[in-house]
């Protein structure tokens, strides 16, 4: 028997872009909720998350339940028009359940306890926790299952605690034993002749505890992989739970952003709607923390989703966990949330709805800020609300991408432990300067894993797969055989699914792709040193640099050096290769280029496979992005932006119709239907 298709984030939108946050009424007296609601309608809030943290207040004692007021905030709600976003308030377990089964709290890397007074205070392992969980999820789910207001459930909030104490050691063995199947291949697999690490029994097994010095890097990377599983057997348990009782509820459960604890290729697949969390730095918004961050995240979480995701929370101005807290600049928070409707976000929701006069996070803005309904921040709500109203016809409408970067949250895993040739080198380091670097060049781009189907793409970028799958690396081939283009980084492909070194600096499969012959050795940059690159042939590498790594290898006949090392120890040796291969293209880039010379370099790239802006033309800092029959323009500067039209569009936010320019005004925001052509 087939079971029947699971709900979408489309029967939550209902053809409205989602918009509203989190909703804690159990902070304050009732009387303040009918003001709640009567100013979420005036910002035309649709959806309000309730209940993430309201453990506590939902089983005051272990087994008893305090439902009435979580109805009436329903009821309220839903006679306001406001649809529910209902959480599971398992990150944050009462004190009586620490106070009565410490086993519940987690150990650090020392064995310390990890205490209650916080929250996410939780051991995924606990068998305790897991059924306290679930014996409030399967209470929620039986009484507001029918509630005519529901319409989405939020398991949990930002997965991520890890643990290190006796019973997650139980679990982990189990988790290994499955894995491996015998001692012999753990010991093989984890190269425990290294060191005298060999495990005769598989109760020596404990996870990565604090040592003496550095630990065995296949374990820590089994934990990762292992921890990760955990926190999924908790959140797929609840969901479940819910699934069984509100089969047309749809499930979700928020990330944040770029987070490496969790697998999120594995997670988004089980839930229905994949949501994330997103802050950036206000500080300086043209800087990495800013839009080429948010940009990032959003491309991630899309491909996730593989559609529409939605944004679960952002801040409608401070947060207050930056060592200094920045306000929001006029307009930022439209511009951002914009964005993330441009690269595919079908709901726009903060962190939180009206901001907590107590406890940790009362200097964290909310959407009704201590300044209240006339301060400046509920007035930009307001205006966000009706620009989003304007936009419900792009719900459900994906965002094409032709470029993709790869990436898998194993290589990064596997690039955390101790010993490597340069700590400078990090696993997001190259990732986010390649993202960046597409996205200042306009070109909309996915995430992928190593191991999917890439034939629909025109270009995959590969800025750093420390380790690859030998599936990952005949995957990689055959997209190039089949005629895609490549761009590989450097220190790509080193290693096995087991942190084993293959042979010849890197292995012999993506070589042959990349023509190039034995890697001789690493040679990492210092913080702030730079390396001159020469160019070949024409000019693409002229005045740049390298930083951060270089590479001594050998080319392979009918590799062109596009770029090599000027001067120092390297000097002569090649840097940036081209090489055809079957069908298709494949750079190699033995170094980090400056951001300019990056940017050209993807930019040549993508060119030769056919891949162009949005739009000619466009103005720096100003990024263009179609969705919908829609061309999202959104000016990232301080300063007002004129961008040339090809064709005469209309302004849907506005209404206005542009003939040959239109002038974006500081942080300003554009959502063009285009003319058909005549
Ligand atoms: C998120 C969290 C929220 C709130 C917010 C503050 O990580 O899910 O509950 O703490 O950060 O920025």
């Amino acid at each position: 028997m087939t079971s029947p298709p699971r709900p979408t984030l489309a029967d939550v939108t209902r053809g409205r872009i989602l918009y509203g946050g989190d909703y804690n009424p159990e902070q304050w007296p009732e009387s303040v909720r009918r003001e709640d609601v009567a100013l979420m309608r005036e910002a035309g809030v649709n959806l309000a998350t309730v209940g993430v943290f309201s453990w506590a207040r939902l089983e005051p004692r272990p087994g008893e339940r305090d439902f009435g007021w979580l109805d009436r905030v329903l009821d309220l709600l839903h006679a306001g028009g406001i649809g529910v976003c209902l959480a599971t308030p398992t990150a944050s377990p009462p004190p009586w359940m620490g106070a009565r089964h410490p086993e519940t709290l987690p150990r650090d890397e020392t064995g310390a306890v990890v205490w209650y007074g916080s929250r996410n205070h939780f051991c995924a392992s606990s068998p305790v926790y897991r059924d306290h969980a679930l014996r409030i999820t399967a209470d929620l789910a039986d009484r507001y299952g029918d509630h005519p207001a529901l319409r989405l459930w939020h398991v949990n909030n930002e997965y991520g605690t890890a643990c290190w104490c006796d019973v997650t050691a139980a679990h982990f063995r189990r988790w290994l034993r499955d894995r491996y199947g015998s001692l012999d291949a753990l010991n093989d697999a984890w190269g425990t002749a290294f060191w005298s690490q060999r495990y005769g029994d598989w109760e020596e097994i404990i996870p990565p505890r604090r040592a003496q010095y550095m630990v065995n890097p296949t374990q820590e990377l089994d934990f990762r992989r292992f921890t990760s599983d955990a926190l999924l057997e908790c959140f797929t348990a609840e969901r479940d739970a819910l699934v069984e009782r509100t089969p047309r509820i749809p499930v979700t459960t928020n990330f944040m952003p770029l987070f490496v604890g969790q697998n999120g290729w594995t997670w988004a697949e089980r839930e229905d709607v994949v949501s994330v969390d997103l802050y950036p730095d206000p500080a300086d918004p043209e800087r990495d923390d800013g839009a080429a961050w948010g940009a990032l995240v959003q491309d991630l979480t899309r491909s996730q989703a593989r559609g529409p995701w939605l944004l679960m929370e952002q801040a409608a101005g401070p947060v207050n966990w930056r060592g200094v807290n920045h306000p929001r600049p006029e307009g930022l928070t439209r511009l951002w949330s914009l964005q993330a409707v441009a690269r595919g976000a079908d709901g726009i929701c903060f962190f939180q709805w009206r901001q907590s006069r107590q406890g940790s996070e009362k200097f964290h803005s909310g959407m009704v800020s201590h300044a209240g309904p006339r301060g400046r921040t509920f007035r930009q709500v307001r205006q966000l609300g009706a620009d989003l109203e304007r936009l419900g016809a792009l719900t459900g409408s994906p965002v094409t991408a032709r470029a993709a970067v790869l990436h898998d949250w194993n290589a990064w895993w596997a690039t955390l432990s101790a010993g490597r040739p340069s700590n400078l080198l990090t696993y997001e380091r190259p990732l986010r300067a390649w993202h960046r670097a597409l996205w200042e060049s306009h070109l909309t781009c996915d995430f992928a894993h190593p191991e999917s189907g890439l034939e629909d793409y025109a270009l995959i970028a590969v800025p750093h797969l420390y380790l690859l799958t030998d599936a990952a690396l005949d995957n990689l081939a055959s997209y190039v055989r089949g005629g895609g283009t490549l761009v590989c980084g450097f220190f790509t492909g080193v290693v096995d699914t087991d942190d084993r070194v293959r042979e010849g600096g890197v292995d012999a499969r993506l070589r042959e792709v990349l023509g190039i012959g034995t890697v001789h050795e690493w040679w990492p940059l210092d913080e702030g040193k730079v390396q001159p690159l020469a160019s070949c042939g024409d000019d693409i590498a002229e005045g740049a640099v390298g930083t951060l790594w270089r590479e001594d290898f050998e080319t392979l006949p009918g590799t062109e050096t596009v770029a090599a090392y000027r001067g120092g120890e390297l000097g002569g040796r090649p840097a940036i290769t081209r090489h055809p291969f079957g069908d298709g293209t494949a750079w190699y880039l033995s170094t980090l280029p400056d951001p300019a010379a990056l940017r050209a370099l993807l930019s040549r790239a993508a060119g030769e496979a056919g891949l162009r802006p949005p739009l000619p033309g466009l103005p720096t800092g100003v990024e263009a992005v179609r969705r919908g029959g829609r061309l999202f323009l959104l000016n990232h500067r301080r300063e007002p932006a004129t961008v040339p039209l090809p064709a005469p569009a209309t302004d849907e936010l506005t209404g206005r119709r542009h003939e040959h320019t239109i002038t974006l005004g500081r942080h300003g925001a554009a959502v063009l239907r285009e003319a058909p052509p005549a």
